[in-house]
């Protein structure tokens, strides 16, 4: 008796955590963490119904994971099933999301809908599954909660009972974030869209930077994606990456005509305006942006060996995203034709990047960067 109180005074407790939250990896670590102590499971996962209708696995009790949907669901000979993803209809979980009914099972491995992963013999260890659909309101299928006892013990009927009241709240939680998420993205990219109007206005004064925000960009986010494998970069620095780099030159507003136009070499005070160029367009870009494309932009002309501006910041002190922003801007100004030279040939460019690792650019970065390039057909 004592103990079913403590399991409801749990429940309780992660229903009450709904309401403090609202980033959905808290959450769902949250709710999974919790069944999984008061059923006595071994592991659990979770998965969420994508775009495409498949399951993709959000969190698992043994690491948090957060991937693209590309990454899931590719089923080839080349690449079985792997446990992250399923199919509607495909494995346990994938009936269970296609039935939109709980699946308790005491031997999993004899059922035909189990599948094996990786290696056959230590998963037959997985004995009891039990598995339950996340349903709204709308009887609309969300995702699939995924529990198992590879040990000792059975999950029982009453189990699912128990859990019906919390998977309902938690459906509920999911979708309230998932509505807040989407206020919150359409919102940034009203604020990211005024401010490129900004940027193109910008770029209109000097008629050869113009797209030059674009196409770094483009190059950016071509280096941050090969980079992020390396370096575990999550969505959401991809994201930080693209919008500094699209709003990177925002504080030339501030530089006049004739100096962004300027046929010959600049004078010292000209340059010392142009100079003060990346801490203005931090601060146009703070009230509305993230502190992590505020330095972005603040730090894109910083040069490892503190040659850069505005504060001649060194190695470590620059910020990764900022070095691959500084790659990207380099080589399109290098292969761009400017008011006082011709551009350069991109074999030239790539040329002077690799002359310069180690004193303006990270190596890596830039054996990164002209990789993918050749990769995807630039002629050098
Ligand atoms: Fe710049």
């Amino acid at each position: 008796m004592e103990s079913c109180f403590k399991d409801f005074d749990l429940l309780c407790r992660m229903i009450r955590a709904f309401s403090y939250t609202l980033v959905m990896e808290n959450i769902c670590h949250i709710i999974l963490k919790n069944i999984v102590h008061i059923l006595k499971a071994d592991s659990g996962s979770i998965f969420f119904l994508n775009q495409n209708q498949e399951l993709e696995m959000f969190v698992s009790t043994t690491e948090l994971m957060i991937r693209k949907p590309s990454a899931y669901c590719d089923h080839s000979a080349d690449n079985p099933a792997c446990g992250t993803g399923f199919k509607m209809n495909e494995g346990i979980v994938g009936w269970v999301a296609a039935h939109k009914e709980p699946l308790k099972l005491d031997n999993a491995p004899e059922d035909k809908r189990y599948l094996f992963f990786g290696n056959k013999k230590k998963d037959m260890r997985h004995k009891s599954i039990l598995c339950l659909p996340l349903i709204n309101k709308e009887e609309m299928l969300k995702g699939v909660i995924n529990l198992s006892k590879k040990k000792t013990g059975f999950f029982k009927d009453e189990h699912i009972k128990m859990l019906e009241p919390v998977m309902l709240q938690f459906t509920d939680a999911i979708e309230n974030i998932q509505r807040y998420q989407e206020i919150q993205s359409r919102a940034k990219q009203i604020t990211v869209g005024a401010l490129r109007s900004l940027t193109i206005a910008i770029e209109e004064k000097d008629m050869y930077t113009r797209g030059h925000s674009k196409r770094v960009a483009r190059y950016a986010v071509t280096l941050a994606r090969a980079a992020a494998r390396r370096y575990g970069f999550r969505r959401l620095d991809l994201e930080n990456i693209e919008v500094a780099s699209l709003l990177h030159d925002i504080g030339k507003i501030g530089v006049p005509e004739n100096i962004l136009n300027k046929k010959g070499p600049l004078k010292e005070d000209e340059w010392d305006l142009i100079r003060q160029h990346p801490e203005k367009g931090a601060r146009i870009v703070e009230p509305v942006q993230s502190l992590k494309v505020v330095e972005i932009i603040r730090q894109h002309h910083e040069r490892l060996d503190g040659s850069g501006y505005p504060f001649g910041l060194k190695r470590e002190d620059i910020l990764l995203e900022a070095k691959i922003l500084a790659i990207a801007d380099s080589y399109d100004a290098m292969t761009s034709n400017r008011s006082y030279r011709e551009r350069f040939t991109k074999a030239k460019a790539a040329g002077i990047l690799l002359e310069s690792v180690g004193t303006l650019y990270d190596a890596d970065l830039v054996r990164l960067f002209l990789g993918r390039l050749k990769v995807e057909g630039e002629d050098f």
